[in-house]
Parts: structure tokens; sequence; C-alpha cells
């Protein structure tokens, strides 16, 4: 095992939620310290102290709002970021999905301005240009925003924020159209970013988030999802709240297979109209019993076991001598890896198919990272499955190999030789 050396990193710690204000706050799950999870090392960054922060979970007993306290700051973690949306097919066609969800049920005429928050590279938003909409895309990071800008995007490298949405208002008018995909758990500030909403947004515009549903979080045990960038877990119940504040209200919700089971809301100014949804998902959302601190002790205690038998089934092949690799080097697998204290000593590599990846080290681990031609050129007998939100396509893909004999490790929700 490679000893990481470890520093305390600087982060904010909330003393109240970011949803509510309350101070009633109970923790339920520790799961560091730990590295930033899309903090991939280059090979001369492996002999430097890493930084690590608390990764500790909350629950708001006044709005049930799930979430971290300990705020990296945020210019360190999306400065320069890992994670591209269109090496992932599965991500463009669902984004194809969305774009087409969003222009079949609401209104938008030919000039319509389409604002994406954390538009990545610019992937979700060429959909809506294809349609003939304007878009519009705000990325932080300034690699992406980079990319986003030579694949035709116009992308303003900036954090959303109140003052950004004047700025974009003054230039471009108002947006009939914002979106919000996987982005909205990362935000601490909500309520600036909903004042940014609120002035950009048309009257009759529609607002739309996706964001990985805490109802699918627990029942899957999904722990590994949790990380410094994932700031909020939602039920609908804290966002109604939210909303509310700002005169808007949920006009509908889906639920969409992505990231382990996520949530796409519609959100419009105070109106009438409601889908039956709503009540749907806040019905499941009591039977569930979210609103009780027990049902995240018991998950606290799901996890530990996780851990546990996942540990064990990997030393026990690794002890007959078993080549076991790793497949997807996601954020997500590198809160289990560190966690789990799951290193090179057990995993030889992983592959993953993002060029910005390949040739480095997983952070805390410090796991190898190699193109997917490496587990096609070299088969490992064993495949510990990270990316397991992509887990159909993933082994219909592989289909080939595991015919010779590799075998695929699902971590979760019970680990499981596939
Ligand atoms: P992602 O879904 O973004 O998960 P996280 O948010 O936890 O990082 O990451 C998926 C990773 O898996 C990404 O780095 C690309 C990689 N990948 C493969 O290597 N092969 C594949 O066939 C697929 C679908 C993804």
């Amino acid at each position: 095992m490679v000893e990481t050396s470890q520093a305390r990193g600087n982060f904010i710690h909330r003393t109240c939620c970011r949803i509510c204000g309350s101070t009633k706050l109970d923790k339920f799950l520790s799961l560091g310290p730990s590295p930033l999870a899309n903090n991939f090392l280059r090979v001369d960054q492996l002999n430097k102290k890493e930084l690590h922060y608390p990764l500790d979970v909350y629950f708001c007993n006044k709005c049930h709002l799930v979430q971290l306290l300990d705020i990296v700051p945020p210019e360190v973690m999306f400065k320069d970021y890992a994670y591209i949306t269109s090496a992932s097919k599965p991500m463009e066609l669902h984004f194809a999905g969305l774009a087409k969800d969003v222009v079949n049920n609401f209104k938008v005429s030919k000039d319509s301005l389409v604002v994406d928050i954390g538009s990545n590279d610019g992937t979700l938003l060429q959909y809506f240009s294809k349609m003939g909409l304007r878009i519009l895309g705000i990325e932080p990071a300034s690699n992406i925003a980079q990319i986003a800008r030579k694949r035709g995007v116009t992308t303003i490298n900036k954090f959303f924020s109140k003052d950004c949405a004047i700025k974009i208002y003054k230039k471009y008018g108002f947006a009939d159209i914002i979106l919000a995909t996987n982005v909205f758990a990362h935000l601490d500030n909500l309520e600036n970013i909903l004042y940014g909403i609120d002035y950009l947004l048309s009257k009759d515009g529609v607002f739309v988030i996706e964001v990985p549903y805490l109802i699918n979080l627990l029942d899957n045990i999904e722990f590994d999802t949790i990380y410094h960038e994932h700031l909020s877990y939602f039920s609908i119940y804290p966002l109604i709240y939210l909303f509310q504040k700002f005169g808007m209200k949920i006009v509908d919700i889906k639920q969409i297979p992505i990231h382990g089971g996520s949530i796409r809301i519609f959100v419009k100014r105070l109106t009438k109209k409601q889908s039956q949804n709503v009540s749907k998902f806040l019905s499941t959302e009591q039977n569930a019993e979210i609103d009780s601190l027990k049902i995240y002790t018991k998950f606290a205690k799901k996890v530990a076991l996780v851990k546990e038998r996942l540990v064990k089934l990997l030393k026990t092949l690794k002890n007959e001598k078993i080549r076991i690799t790793g497949y997807g080097a996601t954020a997500k697998g590198n809160t289990l890896l560190n966690y789990c204290k799951i290193g090179p000593d057990i995993l030889d590599y992983i592959s993953d198919t993002t060029p910005y990846k390949q040739g480095r080290y997983t952070p805390g681990m410090h796991i190898p990272i190699f193109p997917e031609e490496k587990f096609h050129r070299e088969p490992p007998n064993y495949v510990l499955l990270l990316a397991w939100n992509y887990a159909d396509e993933i082994l219909q893909k592989e289909q080939k190999y595991r015919q010779k004999g590799v075998k695929f490790i699902l971590p979760l929700p019970v680990p499981k030789i596939l």
C-alpha cells in the first residue's frame, strides 16, 4: 500500500442548514478525511502532500436536507476539472433526451435563450442549438470552458451568481429556459443562485434541474456518491421550501435513470398548474420516513457493512493471486477506494476512456489510470466496476471479455460478482 502524505486543506464549516437556516443538524456518517474526488494526480504530484478534508454527512431536522457542512472553496474544486460530459456516450444520449423533453413540454420561440449553469463542454447546449435556439453556457472550470468554446458554444468562464445573471440579462435578455444538471447539489449559497435565476428567468420561463435523488442513494446504499463537490443530497421536501421563498413552484418531477437514480425537476413562477407526480414523490418520501434521523443511522450501518464485505472479497481474491483492476476512474470510485482503503496493492490499475485522466493516479490511493485498450490487451481475472452508474452499457460493451472469463464485481448495494 502506498502511504499518502496527508495535510488538512482549508475549508469552511457551516453551522446552519443551507436551505432553512436551522441549527438542528445531526451528523450521521463520516467517510473522511478524504482528498478531493476529482483531483487526479500527475506522477510529479505523487510525493507531495495531498490535501484531505472532512467528509461528514448531516441531516437537518427542520427541512430534512441531507448535506455536507464542511465546504471546500469552489475555486479549489472546480478551477481545473476532470469531468467531461462527452467522454461518456450514455450522457450524450441522456442530454439529447432532456433537450427534447424540455422543448416538447414548455413554450419556446425561435429566439428563446437557453442558459446552462455548469455547462461543461457544451454537450447539452448543442442539442438546443440544433433546434435553432440561442444558447449560452456558464462554466467555472477554465479547461472545460475552453473545450466548449472550441466546439462553438458561447461560454462564460464564471461561477453563476446574481451578479452574473444581471450581466447576462444586460447582454442577452431574459432566458426562457435555465438548466442546472448535476450542479445544483454542488452549490453552497443556494439563495444567491436563486436570486440569479429569479432575475434572469422570463415571466413564463422554466428552470430545469437534475440532481441525484436521495431515495435512490438510501435504497441502493450509494454512499460513494458522497464527496466534497456534492454538498446537498436532495429530496423534494426541502426543495419546495427553497423555491417557495422565491415565489417559485415545482410543476413536475420525473425519475431518470442516471447517476444511480436522479430526478428531473421543472420549476416555474407560482402557477396553479402542478403535475400529480409532485404529490406522488412527496408521499414516497413520507413512506420512506426520510424526515426521521433513524433512517440515516441505519444507512450508516449498512455503509460500514458494504466496506467490510467488499474488502473481504477483494483480499480473498488477492490472496489467491488473482489479478484485479478497476473499471472507470470515477469520482465516486475515489470515495469508495479511500473509505475502504483499496489501493494499488489490490487493484493493478483502473481503465478509463477520459484522456485527461489517463496517465494520472487516483487521489488518495494513487492507483494508476490507463486507457481502456490496456484492459482489452491484458484483461484481468476480476474487475471492480467503479462506474456502476453505467453498468448496463459497460457489461454489454465488454461482453466478449466476460465470455472469455473476466468477472465484474459490482460494489453496491451488496458486493456481488456478476
Ligand atoms: P461519471 O459517470 O462522471 O461518474 P463520477 O461522477 O462518479 O465521476 O464517470 C464515468 C467515468 O467512467 C468517466 O471517467 C468515463 C468512464 N467510462 C469508461 O471508462 N468506460 C465506459 O464505457 C463508460 C460508460 C465510462
